[in-house]
């Protein structure tokens, strides 16, 4: 009589210990991750070029040169996406245009004075004393225009 007790006891630690197993495990691992990291953006093998990292910066540059752009009176003679004088429209510049191209349209250095009437080449001189990382912010976001109107 004892003996049999003694196997239904441990039968049952036997069974309990399976249960709460099971429960663990269960907790542990939910069976199905989020639909977000089955073929997300994070499980592509990007190249470096166009890894998330890389994008946000460049937009991010993108948008400061955006507001340098409208900030240093570019838009008194030029327009993007109908904004701005429409006598100089600068859309889809970026598909025209190296980045070191722009730079110089930007800088007016001797070489354009030709190609400029004075009151531009005169008012480009004064971009000259933008910092750099304005500058460099201002040709990222006109590099990137590359859509015609
Ligand atoms: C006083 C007027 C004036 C201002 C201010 C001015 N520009 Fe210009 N820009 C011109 C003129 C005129 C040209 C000659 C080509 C043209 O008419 O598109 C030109 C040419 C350019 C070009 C080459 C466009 C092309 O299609 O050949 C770029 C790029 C440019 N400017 C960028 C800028 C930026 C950026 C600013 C502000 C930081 C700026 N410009 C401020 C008058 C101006």
């Amino acid at each position: 009589m004892r003996e049999q007790w003694a196997r239904y006891i441990a039968l049952l630690t036997g069974v309990l210990v399976l249960l709460l197993a099971m429960i663990f495990a269960l907790i542990q691992n939910p069976s199905k991750p989020p639909a977000s990291m089955v073929g997300g953006v994070g499980n592509k093998q990007s190249p470096i070029m166009t890894s998330p990292q890389v994008d946000v910066k460049k937009q991010a540059l993108i948008a400061t040169g955006r507001s340098v752009f409208e900030t240093q009176g570019c838009m008194l003679c030029h327009s993007i996406a109908g904004k701005g004088n429409p006598r100089s429209p600068l859309d889809g510049v970026g598909g025209r245009y190296s980045a070191e191209a722009i730079r110089q349209w930007i800088l007016a250095p001797v070489e354009l004075k030709n190609k400029l009437p004075a009151r531009a080449f005169q008012a480009k001189q004064t971009y000259r004393h933008l910092p750099v990382e304005e500058l460099d912010a201002l040709v990222a976001y006109l590099k990137n225009l590359k859509k015609e109107y």
